[in-house]
């Protein structure tokens, strides 16, 4: 018995200073730094290479042109010969999934997208086959150069916005290269292009690089105008400041008309959703948002423009000009109008 005891006691010893010497080895550090590269590659590398990853940051001809090979010469909305159905799609649609991760990846295919949606007319509009929807929504979208974001966003939005159940068209409006973007004055030319071309009930001002992440925030307008962006991920999902009225919000055509629309004068990055939310003040409108676990956003990255930096000066004076500076007699050109499978693209000028 003690015998076996000792014999055990030994192998203990044998072991402990086998331990020891093993620590102070080389091939022990080695293995080690090893072992943390390993540990470093499988697991950091990746995510962190996603964040990288450039085609969410550049401007790629080849996108454009991916993009832009598939065109409708001949593209009706809805004619009056396609009955819709009578009976009200229900309040809440029975589609609806809540959170969903966006697909943030630069493998999506774009033929795989058409294939997809192919239910999406031309132009890309869509509307519900079994029940009338309960509104007729225009995604406006201002753009300018942003294809990666596009193919990310068009993927993502148009099964959001069919589950649920939405009569809705989505129209990318660009200006003339020669002239400093203006996302207040494509706002109000892409409002006045789309309600020329459907009876639409709610205007949606979109961000290209903004994907929302729970389809319980419904893409509808209500009696008051709606700021939609809340939480996004790039402010830690919290609201930055209760003024704010950017990202996404809704209003109905009439909302628009009342306040006449965006200001037309804020060039490059800044303020006119600012100067917006001063001419809903103005007019005694109070702005409407949904809960914060609900109204989520993901931005996908991008560089920061350079702000505006006369869009202080521009917001104090703002509401000297409301009556002649907005959406009524604004006069512009439209140089481009191109029916894309997934979208509307209307390029102007001024
Ligand atoms: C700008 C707004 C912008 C907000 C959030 C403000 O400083 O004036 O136009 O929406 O920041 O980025
Ligand atoms: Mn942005």
């Amino acid at each position: 018995m003690t015998k076996h005891l000792i014999k055990h006691e030994i192998s203990i010893t044998k072991e402990i200073s086998f331990c020891r010497r093993l620590v102070f080895t080389p091939k022990f550090y080695l293995a080690l730094l090893v072992s943390q590269v390993v540990i470093l590659a499988v697991f950091v590398y990746p995510r962190n290479f996603q964040n990288y990853d450039p085609l969410l940051v550049i401007t790629d001809q080849r996108f454009q042109e991916e993009l832009f090979n598939r065109t409708t010469e001949n593209c009706s909305i809805w004619n009056s010969t396609e009955l819709e159905p009578d009976t009200k799609c229900p309040i809440i649609s029975p589609y609806l999934v809540g959170y969903r991760k966006p697909i943030i990846s630069t493998a999506i295919n774009w033929g795989d997208t058409l294939e997809k949606y192919q239910t999406v007319r031309c132009g890309g509009h869509f509307r519900p086959s079994n029940c009338k929807a309960r509104q007729k929504v225009a995604l406006l979208i201002p753009f300018r150069d942003r294809y990666a974001h596009l193919k990310i966003f068009m993927n993502h939005i148009h099964p959001f916005l069919m589950r649920q159940q939405l009569d809705y068209g989505i129209y990318l409006i660009d200006l003339d290269d020669k002239i400093m973007f203006n996302r207040g004055l494509l706002l109000n030319i892409g409002f006045l292009e789309a309600s020329q071309e459907y009876d639409y009930d709610c205007y949606i001002f979109h961000d290209v690089d903004l994907l929302p992440e729970n389809d319980y925030n419904l893409y509808r307008c209500s009696d008051l105008p709606r700021h939609m962006s809340v939480a996004i991920d790039k402010f830690n999902y919290k609201l930055p400041y209760d003024a704010i009225f950017g990202g996404v919000s809704a209003m109905t055509k009439d909302q628009i008309y009342f306040v006449n629309g965006f200001s037309n004068k804020f060039s490059g990055w800044g303020g006119e959703d600012d100067d917006m939310y001063n001419r809903l003040k103005f007019h005694h409108m109070t702005v409407m948002r949904s809960m914060e676990d609900v109204s989520r956003y993901k931005m996908l990255k991008h560089e920061q423009s350079a702000p505006n930096p006369k869009r202080f000066n521009l917001i104090s004076t703002g509401m000297k000009r409301v009556k002649e500076d907005g959406v009524k007699d604004l006069r512009y050109e439209v140089l481009k109008k191109i029916y894309y499978p997934l979208y509307t693209y209307i390029k102007i000028t001024i």
